[in-house]
């Protein structure tokens, strides 16, 4: 259980934080958010996702109303505050308080939100090894998904219909029937070459920070990388299939729309990208 929360420059009790009714990032979603791991007391890529967070204040004109750099400390701080060593940490930024009204308020402070809750990895481990099943459904998000905003919407409703359906997740799929990513994750082949493939970067698809770890780390195990759309039906005839981010790190996918991908289990180089992830 959390037991402080970090609200606007405090620590707060957890069950007593609040921010104001007037929130623009309650009213409008006007807000973007950042989600670390923290595992044995270390925050893993915290450096990317820093400069994640920034760039995406940055596109929505939000001004950080303290330096960049202190927020590391004040997240190490709530960790120790709450005993929480291994853990998921929540970062929200608002653009702040104001009368309802769409334009930008002109002397709103943003507000500023960190929750970090416990995780269990040897359940998370246990889970990973039988891999998760996904469903495709059409990309319903707004044009500029690069930008880690809060309007996930899209993203919740289509993950409860892949829920509903018996499914763990769902990839996205573009007009042209290109995965695109996850709900929350970015999206993985092994193709049928034995090419780890993956969607370039744009403004379809969010530049997952674990993603370009396990880029990194692909490389190094001369693991040749394609970034090129691909199709419902190229994924379904991979060899292997696979998620990355903050929150499932590497996890196998073993079936989409209802059909096996490979032999039906976790694959071999999902497996060795998600030990090359802990051991970086
Ligand atoms: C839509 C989407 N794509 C990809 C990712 C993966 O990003 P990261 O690896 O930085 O967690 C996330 C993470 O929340 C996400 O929400």
């Amino acid at each position: 259980m959390s037991r402080y929360a970090y609200v606007n420059g405090n620590f707060t009790r957890f069950n007593q934080a609040k921010v104001h009714i007037e929130d623009r990032g309650l009213q409008f979603g006007d807000s973007v958010y950042e989600v670390w791991a923290a595992k044995d007391g270390v925050l893993l890529d915290d450096i990317g996702h820093l400069h994640r967070l920034s760039r995406s204040l940055g596109m929505l004109r939000i001004e950080l109303p303290l330096p960049l750099g202190s927020l590391k400390p004040i997240i190490g701080n709530l960790l120790r505050l709450n005993r929480v060593k291994n853990g998921l940490v929540y970062l929200q930024i608002t653009r702040g308080v104001a009368p309802r009204d769409h334009p930008f308020p002109k002397n709103a402070t943003p507000t500023i939100i960190i929750t970090v809750r416990p995780k269990n990895y040897a359940q998370l481990e246990a889970k990973a090894q039988k891999g998760i099943k996904i469903v495709t459904k059409k990309d319903l998000r707004w044009k500029r998904v690069d930008i880690k905003t809060t309007n996930l919407l899209p993203n919740l409703l289509a993950k409860q219909e892949a829920i509903d359906e018996g499914a763990e997740d769902v990839w996205f799929f573009d007009d042209n029937g290109k995965i695109t990513e996850g709900s929350a994750q970015n999206a993985w082949i092994l193709n049928k070459e034995g090419n780890l493939q993956t969607r370039g970067l744009g403004e379809d698809i969010l530049g997952g920070i674990t993603r370009s770890t396990i880029m990194a780390l692909a490389k190094k195990l001369n693991l040749k990388i394609v970034e090129k759309p691909f199709s419902v039906q190229e994924a379904i005839e991979a060899r292997e299939a696979f998620v990355t981010s903050a929150t499932s790190f590497v996890t196998a996918v073993v079936e989409i729309d209802g059909r096996p991908i490979g032999n039906g289990n976790v694959g071999s180089v999902a497996t060795i990208l998600r030990k090359a992830y802990f051991e970086n």
